[in-house]
């Protein structure tokens, strides 16, 4: 299960990435978007827990290097990592998951992949709601963000409807605390 390893790489990549960049933010005096950087590492982490549930081993990820920026340049980054991973990375990978049919958890991981691909979509559109904000020179106005524990959907306000893409109750968003 080669691209199970590489997606859980893929997204302790993001988590590692996403915490630099929520301390940059923070550095630069934009708060709310640290506070959405550090929404993303916790909702990566969901993918990586459903990710290491359908491989059942052992497995810890190889540590990468990646590149830092200035907050506009850092949300860039993740925002064209995030629709890579939903346009590139998890369509690939679910079709390789499609043909191996012998595998016994091979729904378990097909069902992780295409959460988190649609995830990655709401979290590319997050982004981008936040660089617009900064396109202007303004902070990005967030109060709140809650993630689905299932499957790592982010939105900024209560949900009141069952999850756009894993269809769980509303009851399990959480909102991400702040520091
Ligand atoms: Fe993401
Ligand atoms: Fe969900």
């Amino acid at each position: 299960m080669e691209y199970l390893k590489k997606a859980i790489n893929g997204e302790t990549l993001a988590t590692q990435k996403y915490s630099v960049f929520a301390e940059i933010a923070k550095k630069e005096g934009f708060a709310n978007i640290a506070y959405l950087f550090e929404s993303l590492t916790v909702a990566e982490k969901i993918h990586i827990k459903n990710h290491k549930n359908a491989l059942d081993e052992d497995y810890k990820p190889e540590n990468e290097d990646f590149t830092r920026g200035t907050t506009v340049e850092n949300v860039k980054d993740a925002m064209d990592a995030e629709l890579w991973e939903n346009k590139k990375m998890y369509p690939s990978f679910i079709k390789e998951i499609k043909k191996d049919k012998k595998n016994p958890m091979q729904k378990v991981a097909q069902l992780s992949f295409e959460w988190a691909r649609d995830v990655e979509l709401t979290h590319h559109k997050a982004l981008k709601i936040a660089m617009k904000y900064l396109e202007q020179g303004k902070e990005f106005d967030c109060s709140e963000i809650y993630i689905c524990k299932v499957c790592g959907n982010l939105v900024f306000s209560k949900p009141t409807k069952i999850c756009p893409i894993c269809r769980h109750d509303p009851a399990f968003y959480f909102k991400v605390k702040r520091d």
